[in-house]
């Protein structure tokens, strides 16, 4: 299923390997033609829901590179790593606490080299490498996941400080807290949603934009009072939930697990899993974080971060409430979760059966020949008419059947079909895709049709 829908991605430009041409850079993945609107329509959708449609949310856009020792006071430089060991005989490299997890033993992120060393060498005898199938591995050794760059080292010098790529979007939000609090007219509690890109080293980066090693994120922090985290955490994880079904997900493909080993300062996690072709994994973290964020860099940078609030007077550090999810693996679960290969006839038709408000392209009009000036004419005007407030495409070429199944794949909810009856009646074939029935829809009733069903 997995490959069917790789193939998918690359036959219809939705995703790329990135720079191909060249052999391609592992890890690292282009979004194509469509795969650009799905992604700007996933960004569009996670927006509305985490900042439109809230009185108490508001946007971020910070920047990729920030001051070096905001990764020190996130923990970052000193425990951001990924246990691993080498196979001695092919060198192929295993994500150790990803190969204990498939045997159904628990490791933890907190551990230190040693304790994973040791609990992976009471395995090691049953690991096989899956490249080479030995069994000889390397000590297990932990690397940072930070990407390091030379920004503002002009001359070279290697022992100058590196500037990091983000890890992760959130440190943005946490460091602008006190300017938006000062700024804008947001009371506790309150919250800041950003998207943007992130960076890691990932060392096993397979399963094709599930881990990669450029990704984009979707991050809300939620700030509040230390007595209502959990009131606030408990109503974060029902508005993720609802967010997922207005998606248009299978709800029995998602499901809440419960992080067993926490890390010291956090109250409770869970991730939503959802169920891709390689099992029920990880798509977005929902963490209770305390007040670990605002006072890890309040230490650090020397400044205050405390709330005051004005009408007890009381002054605390806000607790955090997060939500955090990857653009790319929201892609690949619509993608999973909409590829359908059906039978019609004695033909099978691959379709998309994506939520319309997220397709890539909502409407495709087709002339029914394209040799017949009246109807091409009609056609285009139609197009010209209906993309002024929606991706649509105009298609003449091949078959009727063909332009439909082509649509199908891409997941386009509807085809607008100009015949010769167009030219009499002022009407036009429209064919849903799903149920694939055809109806007939004044002209000058598309925008208002397509404007209700999308
Ligand atoms: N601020 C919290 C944080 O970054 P995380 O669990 O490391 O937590 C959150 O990442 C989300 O970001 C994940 O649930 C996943 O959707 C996405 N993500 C993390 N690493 C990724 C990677 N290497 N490739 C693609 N998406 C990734």
């Amino acid at each position: 299923m997995i490959d069917a829908v790789i193939s998918l991605c690359k036959r219809r430009g939705f995703v790329f390997p990135s720079s191909e041409i060249y052999g391609g850079l592992s890890a690292i993945y282009d979004y194509g033609p469509y795969g650009v609107e799905l992604v700007n329509n996933i960004k569009a959708h996670w927006w509305k829901w985490m900042v439109q449609y809230r009185e108490d949310i508001v946007g971020l856009d910070s920047a990729i590179f920030m001051h070096p020792r905001i990764w020190e006071a996130s923990g970052h430089v000193g425990g951001f790593s990924d246990p691993l060991a080498e196979c001695k005989q092919c060198h192929n490299r295993l994500r150790v606490d990803h190969v204990l997890e498939g045997m159904g033993v628990e490791s933890d992120e907190n551990m230190s080299e040693e304790e994973i060393n040791t609990l992976f060498n009471k395995h090691k005898e049953k690991i096989k490498c899956p490249k080479c199938g030995t069994s000889n591995f390397t000590d297990v050794k932990k690397f940072n996941l930070l990407v390091e760059s030379n920004l503002g080292n002009f001359t070279g010098d290697a022992s100058k400080e590196p500037v990091y790529l983000r890890g992760e979007t959130c440190q943005g939000i946490y460091v602008n807290y006190k300017n938006i609090l000062d700024t804008s007219r947001v009371k506790i509690p309150f919250g800041v949603a950003q998207i943007g890109k992130a960076f890691r080293n990932e060392i096993t980066a397979r399963q094709f934009i599930f881990r990669t090693r450029e990704f984009e994120q979707m991050e809300m922090q939620y700030f509040v009072h230390p007595d209502k985290e959990m009131d606030a955490y408990e109503e974060l994880k029902n508005y993720r939930w609802e967010y997922y079904t207005s998606l248009g997900i299978k709800e029995e493909n998602l499901r809440w697990k419960k992080h067993d080993n926490l890390v010291f300062y956090a109250k409770e996690a869970y991730d939503i899993e959802y169920n891709y072709p390689f099992g029920f994994k990880e798509l977005e973290g929902v963490h209770a974080r305390g007040n670990y964020d605002l006072t890890q860099h309040s230490t650090h940078c020397g400044k205050s971060l405390e709330y005051i609030d004005q009408q007890t007077k009381e002054k605390y550090i806000p607790h955090i409430v997060e939500s955090s999810v990857g653009v790319g693996r929201t892609l690949l679960a619509l993608l999973v979760d909409a590829y359908t290969e059906e039978k019609v006839e004695d033909d099978t038709r691959v379709v998309l059966k994506l939520n319309p408000a997220l397709s890539p392209i909502k409407a495709a009009i087709m002339p029914l020949q394209k040799n017949k000036p009246e109807i091409v004419a009609l056609a285009k005007k139609i197009f010209a008419d209906l993309k002024k407030e929606r991706m649509c495409e105009y298609d003449e070429t091949g078959s009727i059947g063909k332009r439909y199944r082509r649509q199908d794949e891409i997941g386009t909810p509807y085809c607008i079909t100009v015949d010769f009856d167009s030219l009499e009646d002022n009407s036009v074939t429209v064919r849903d895709r799903d149920s694939m029935k055809q109806e007939r829809v004044a002209i000058q009733r598309l925008e208002e049709f397509l404007h209700k069903n999308i």
